[in-house]
Formats: C-alpha cells, structure tokens, sequence
C-alpha cells in the first residue's frame, strides 16, 4: 500500500497493521518517507490514537530501527531514570549525581526540549565543555569512572525515534499516548538497563493533563518495560505547577546546585527523593533506609561532591560561576493580591521556549543563558506587585511587553484559598480508589 493510504486510514480511526507501521517506522530512520507525510501520520495518531497492539507494533519497531546497547549485560546493576515532560522538571540533574553517592550507577539516555518542556541533555550542555555524545564504550568508560553517564542517543539508537522526536517537537504532536510510549521505551529498552524509574507528569505542564491520562500513560510505559524484562516502577507526580523554579538551561542547572547542596526547591528535593527511594526499592534495598541515605547525601555534601565527579567526567567544569548568566531579566508582578490558584505550566513552559530556552523550529539555536524562573507556588498567599516570575532575557529579540503579559497570564490569583494538589499521587495502582 502507498503510506498516503495509511495515512487515510488512521485518519479515518481505522487500526494500522504491522506492515503500516513498519512502514511509518522505515521512513522515518531512512528517509524513505518524506518529513510531509510522516508529520501528517503523526498528527492523525495524536488524534485518532492507537490500541495496545499497535502501541506494541510501533515500540517493537522503533526499538528494531536501531541497535540495542544490552547496557544490563555489563553494568547490571544499573538504573535509569526517565521522565515524560513537564516544566521546572530539573529532577535527572539531582537524581543521578545523588544515586551516584550512595554507588548506585545511573545510566540514562537522556533527551532535548520537546514541546514546552525543557530536555536534560540542553540543560547540561549549559555547563562550559559537557560533552554528550559517547558510544557505548564511552558510557561504560563513565560508569566505571564516576558511576553516572548521562548520554544522548547515538544515531544508531532508535534512529526513527530521532526524527519523529523532532517533528513532534514542531508540529503539535507530542501529547499522544502511543507516540510517547514508542518513544520512551524504544530508547530505554535500546539502552538495555535493568531497572528503570518513570516519572509520568500530571497537570497543567505536563503533555497528559488528568490524572486519568496520566495513569493509563504510567501503566501503558511500565507494562512495556516489564514484559521485556526491566524492573520498572512508574510514579505519578504532580505538574499543576512548574516542578522546581526555574524553566531554562543554565536556570536549572543552578537550580539544581542549591538541592545538591543541601538547599533549594523542597518541591525538586521532595520528588528526586521519591524517585530515588523508588528506585532503589526496585534493586532491593529496603525503603526506609534508602530514604536515610539519600537524605544524608543530600545533607552532607557527597551528592554534590559527585556532582563535580559526574560533570568533570563528562569534560564539563562544575564551577557554578562558569554558567551563563541572561542578558537582562524582566520582573512580572501580580496585579492583585490574593492566594494563588492556578498555573498554566504549559503557558510558561512555551514562554521560555519563545524566550530561547527552546526550540521554535527544528534547528533553532538554544540560548543556554535563557529562561523563566517562578517565585510563587500553588496555595501561596500572594501581595499586589509581589514578584510572580522572572523572564530571563538571552540573545533573542522579543517582543518584551507581549512576552511578559503571556507570563503574567499564566498565573490565576483568587480570593479564597484553593486546595492543593499532592506532590506526588503515587503508582497506578494507588490511584485506583
Ligand atoms: N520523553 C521522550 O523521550 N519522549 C516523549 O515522547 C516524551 C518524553
């Protein structure tokens, strides 16, 4: 069949077969369809979805597009940690360095921005010299060295994974459940860790806003990874809100310095902390001592001593004073006093996109030193002119005053006190009552 007939046909909500999808897969890592058309299938996915067979075609195809490292192989004790997309998401930034602590090795394939959320592997390409590009030598040669590599893909890791990543970033088209998983675990299972953590983000920031979403996305990742084999956990975590609070690159990178020191977002702290114990609890440690652990590390200085150790290993310089720092910052005040209620984390997300912490097309240029930083949290009693956020401004031109209402219109300021979402809401399982 010509693909312009498969697309007609998942248009139509009609399921794909195993040689469409394959066909859909092909394309993308050879070229052998044109980005038109693949967009076109990615769009008609996103809208008409796909069921558990054809979730299953696609990771399956995804994953064959590319090599498989079997990482577990060599480093079987190792753990990856992967998150599906939200704002101030800064959590792999502190996860790996503290698991690396307490000599649990993290090895994680790690992404770039997509959509309005913000990717690890631009946020540390902010630190002067970090190099992210390693084979699999490369990374066991990290492993051994410092107990965390954080990689990007190889070309020969999910090849079509790459290119549809990039065009789901520009065309509207990440908010699907298949196309997520496809992606997710084409990548984790290709890297081949034993264990594997997911965050699935919930809210307003997040690419599955309900908790029903996120939910039937959790169980979706984890049924993946568990039928090939992976130790895996999904954790359902609040994303009403910007997780920590900085939006950015070089933002979050200092974000992420403050909890590694002992400091910082109690939010960021409190969810690393969850996904960590997770984690551990999955390579049979026991929970509560884990949780000790992990806290001390974070209290005592050797979370962000593997910091420096993870970031020079990577040819990068931990000196915080090395990142760059904005150009000039523009404060958005509240025009009304009241209590906080709601945050369209998408909103700010896609405002430090346009600001240049993102991409806007697919080869725009990243502005490391560019972001948004949130000073208000949900429930929080706010003061009339009281700073909400900071626009950090870069390289880009922009238009300022529109830029700054678009902020400004993502916080909503009530009267009465709203209720609280919880930071984190658990496994699916948890949500079943
Ligand atoms: N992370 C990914 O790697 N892919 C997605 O689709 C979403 C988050």
């Amino acid at each position: 069949v010509s693909f312009v007939e498969a697309i007609a046909r998942k248009r139509d909500g009609k399921k794909l077969g195993p040689e469409e999808i394959a066909q859909f897969v092909n394309g993308a890592s050879h070229g052998s369809v044109p980005p038109e058309q693949l967009a076109a299938m990615l769009m008609a996915i996103c809208i008409r979805g796909m069921d558990a067979d054809e979730t299953a075609d696609l990771t399956r195809e995804m994953l064959a597009s590319g090599d498989a490292w079997r990482l577990s192989e060599e480093v079987p004790e190792a753990v990856d940690k992967h998150s599906t997309g939200g704002v101030g998401d800064t959590v792999s930034l502190v996860f790996a360095p503290l698991m690396a602590a307490l000599g649990q090795p993290v090895a994680m394939m790690a992404g770039r921005g997509l959509g309005h959320s913000q990717g690890t592997l631009d946020k540390l390409e902010a630190i002067p010299g970090f190099r992210v590009h390693w084979d699999r030598p490369g990374m066991l040669g990290l492993l051994e060295r410092c107990g965390v590599a954080v990689v990007a893909q190889t070309e020969d890791i999910a090849p079509a994974d790459r290119t549809l990543y990039a065009l789901r970033d520009v065309t509207g088209t990440v908010p699907s459940l298949p196309l997520i998983v496809g992606s997710i675990m084409s990548k984790k299972l290709a890297l081949g860790a034993g264990t594997l953590v997911l965050d699935v983000k919930c809210g307003s920031g997040a690419f599955r806003k309900t908790l029903r979403e996120a939910a039937e996305l959790a169980t979706a990742l984890r049924a993946v990874a568990r039928s090939a084999g992976v130790a895996c956990e999904a954790l359902i975590t609040e994303m009403d809100q910007p997780l920590g609070p900085a939006l950015g690159n070089a933002c979050e990178v200092r974000a992420a310095l403050e909890v590694l020191a002992g400091g910082g977002s109690k939010a960021l702290r409190e969810i690393t902390l969850r996904l960590a114990e997770e984690a551990l609890v999955l390579r049979g440690r026991d929970r509560q001592s884990s949780r000790t652990d992990l806290v001390a590390a974070l209290d005592d200085g050797s979370a962000l001593q593997a910091w420096c150790t993870f970031v020079e290993s990577h040819g990068g310089d931990p000196g915080p004073e090395m990142l760059v720092q904005p150009g000039r910052v523009l404060e958005v005040a509240a025009e009304c006093g009241g209590f906080l209620a709601r945050v369209d984390g998408e909103a700010l997300g896609r405002a430090a996109v346009v600001v240049g912490a993102g991409r806007r097309w697919r080869d725009d240029p990243i502005d490391h030193a560019a972001g948004v930083e949130v000073d208000v949290r949900l429930g929080q009693a706010v003061r009339r002119g009281q700073t909400l956020a900071r626009i950090l401004v870069g390289r880009r031109s922009l238009d300022e005053e529109k830029l700054k209402a678009r902020v400004a219109g993502a916080f909503s300021i009530r009267d009465e006190q709203p209720d609280v979402p919880p930071l984190v809401y658990g496994t699916p399982e948890d949500l079943v009552d």
